[in-house]
């Protein structure tokens, strides 16, 4: 019976993007309300960028999701890395025109003249894992955005801010960036909490106490994907424990042992 409990709990923390697992967090709310103003102001990019795991893409498909009841918005969570095929993309999403043969920028920047028009409203492309566009491609980005018939918001997974910048496509005068970091004890002990309680897993919700949570914090630092990893490990032993030696674990609170077993097994501490 309780073991059902743990494999529930343990599917909460399978590493996917769905908005309707989005959790609220005071930082995260804030950095997502300053990213939905950016794109109503008149900017032709947006950058957002922070370490592999601080929830990127997640808020991409938030905004996505929020905006596409209101305005024209389309997320390309892979980047496509042929060119035609990229560009066929925006042509066919942005503008409505099918192209059945290769399709280059010249081509394609033929067709954006062509739309211009006076009550012609922006589309916003959302590009996530822009770190793997080359710079011939994002340079064609820097172009297509110049000429203000696109905005786009583009995630990267770097974190030295310095270093984006000094790359000629971000040079363009007319941008924000936003940084997301990891989470802090705090937030971090909500974002478990809710999420348990989310999927209606309390009891599994309330083994975890400000002590536990630092534990974890300790081991993560307060990544999402690190957390989600070490406690979809950490509910797998509990429900294996739970099947054949039930007497072993606790069920009110979370086992610093199994925590750090968890750890070990995640490969996130050394043995
Ligand atoms: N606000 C949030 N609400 C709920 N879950 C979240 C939130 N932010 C992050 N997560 C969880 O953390 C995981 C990692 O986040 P995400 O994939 O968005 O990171 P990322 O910054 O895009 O990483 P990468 O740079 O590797 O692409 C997600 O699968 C999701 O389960
Ligand atoms: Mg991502």
């Amino acid at each position: 019976m309780k073991n059902s409990i743990y494999d529930a709990s343990k599917n909460v923390f399978l590493d996917n993007i769905d908005v309707r697992e989005y959790i609220q967090l005071d930082r995260v709310s804030t950095l997502y309300k300053s990213l939905k103003d950016s794109v109503r102001k008149p900017l032709k990019m947006i950058l957002l960028y922070g370490k592999p795991g601080t929830g990127k893409s997640m808020l991409l498909s938030k905004l996505h999701h929020d905006l596409s009841s209101t305005q024209k918005v389309f997320i390309y969570s892979t980047p496509i890395l042929d060119d035609s095929e990229f560009f066929k993309s925006l042509a066919r999403d942005l503008f409505d025109v099918k192209y059945l043969g290769e399709l280059n920028f010249t081509q394609l920047m033929l067709i954006v003249k062509s739309k211009l028009s006076k009550n012609y409203k922006v589309p916003l492309v959302l590009l996530d894992e822009a770190q793997l566009y080359s710079s011939e491609q994002m340079e064609k980005i820097r172009l297509l955005s110049d000429t203000r018939i696109v905005k786009f918001v583009i995630t990267l997974h770097k974190t030295d801010k310095e270093d984006i910048i000094a790359k000629e496509h971000f040079q363009t005068r007319i941008w924000e960036s936003i940084e997301l970091k990891n989470s802090s004890k705090n937030e971090l002990r909500i974002y478990i909490q809710k999420k348990l309680m989310k999927a209606n897993c309390f009891d599994s919700a309330n083994m975890f106490s400000k002590n536990r949570v630092n534990l974890i914090h300790k081991i993560t630092k307060g990544n999402y994907r690190d957390t989600n990893k070490l406690l979809y490990t950490f509910f797998n032993i509990y429900s294996w424990y739970c099947y054949n030696d039930p007497s072993a674990i606790d069920s009110n609170i979370a086992s610093s042992k199994i925590i750090e077993m968890s750890a070990i097994q995640t490969g996130l501490i050394n043995a």
